[in-house]
């Protein structure tokens, strides 16, 4: 037993290692949706706050305290409440993790917000609004996507308990969320 343990710890020692000379510790903190929506919300921007606002994923916390949500967690046998669960919290929410670097504006309750997908904001918000120093910003905790579906499908995927039949249509959903910023703008 104890060799296991000591192999164990040895990978696990040179997993992390790796893990930090390929991505440096970051913990960056969460400014939360109002921070974002204050310069994202002109309709002529593209109105990115109330796009959300519309959205599913603004309800995601929220949908953990249904009934829907108590029973699917009662049959899969969870101890905690559903919104309480990391086994649910995880695709539901952002910055539930206890340690997680919130700021007092950031709310858990939004669910799926802004900085779930372009990440925690603290060390960016002033870096990404110019295009020279983007790559400065991408370096400090902002999501650059290279695969927006690979994205979706973190969550949107079988390990979902109400992931439909038919799968994830891609096409369909982005339709439903996608918040760009028009062009010439
Ligand atoms: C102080 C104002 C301000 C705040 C606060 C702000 N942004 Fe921005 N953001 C901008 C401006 C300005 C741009 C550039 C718009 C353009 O290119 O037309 C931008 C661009 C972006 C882009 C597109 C970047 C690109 O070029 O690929 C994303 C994504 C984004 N912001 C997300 C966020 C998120 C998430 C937050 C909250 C953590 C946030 N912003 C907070 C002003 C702000
Ligand atoms: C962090 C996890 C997460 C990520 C990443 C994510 N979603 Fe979701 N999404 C959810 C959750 C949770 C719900 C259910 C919200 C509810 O109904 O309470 C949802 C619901 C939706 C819905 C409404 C329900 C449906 O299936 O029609 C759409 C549309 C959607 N997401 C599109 C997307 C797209 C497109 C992406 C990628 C750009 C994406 N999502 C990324 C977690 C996520
Ligand atoms: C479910 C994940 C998700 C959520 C939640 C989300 N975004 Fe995005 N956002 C994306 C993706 C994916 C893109 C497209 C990136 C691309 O095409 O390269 C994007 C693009 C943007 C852009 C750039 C649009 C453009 O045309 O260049 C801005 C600005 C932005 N988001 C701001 C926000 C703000 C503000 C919020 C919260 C109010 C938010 N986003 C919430 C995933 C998300
Ligand atoms: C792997 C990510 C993931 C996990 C884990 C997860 N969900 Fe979800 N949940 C989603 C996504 C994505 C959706 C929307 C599409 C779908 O149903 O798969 C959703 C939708 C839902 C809905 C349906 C909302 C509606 O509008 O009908 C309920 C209820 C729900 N989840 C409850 C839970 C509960 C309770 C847990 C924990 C036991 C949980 N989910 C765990 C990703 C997840």
């Amino acid at each position: 037993m104890r060799r296991v343990l000591q192999g164990t710890a040895i990978v696990l020692v040179s997993v992390g290692f790796f893990a930090f000379m390929t991505n440096p510790p970051q913990d960056h903190e969460y400014q939360g949706v109002k921070k974002c929506g204050m310069c994202h919300k002109k309709d002529d921007q593209g109105a990115q706050l109330k796009v959300w606002e519309g959205s599913e994923h603004a309800k995601a916390f929220e949908t953990l305290k249904s009934e829907e949500s108590k029973k699917i967690a009662e049959e899969m046998g969870l101890s905690a409440e559903p919104w309480e669960a990391e086994e649910c919290l995880k695709c539901h929410a952002s910055g539930y993790q206890e340690g997680a670097a919130v700021d007092k504006k950031f709310k858990v309750e939004n669910g799926v917000q802004c900085e779930t997908c372009h990440g925690p904001g603290g060390d960016y918000v002033n870096l990404h609004r110019k295009a020279d120093k983007l790559e400065e910003a991408y370096a400090n905790g902002f999501v650059k996507f290279d695969d927006v579906e690979a994205e979706c499908r973190e969550c949107h995927n079988e390990e979902s308990p109400t992931f439909p039949a038919d799968g994830f249509d891609f096409a369909a959903s982005w339709e439903k969320v996608k918040h760009p910023i028009p062009a010439g703008k």
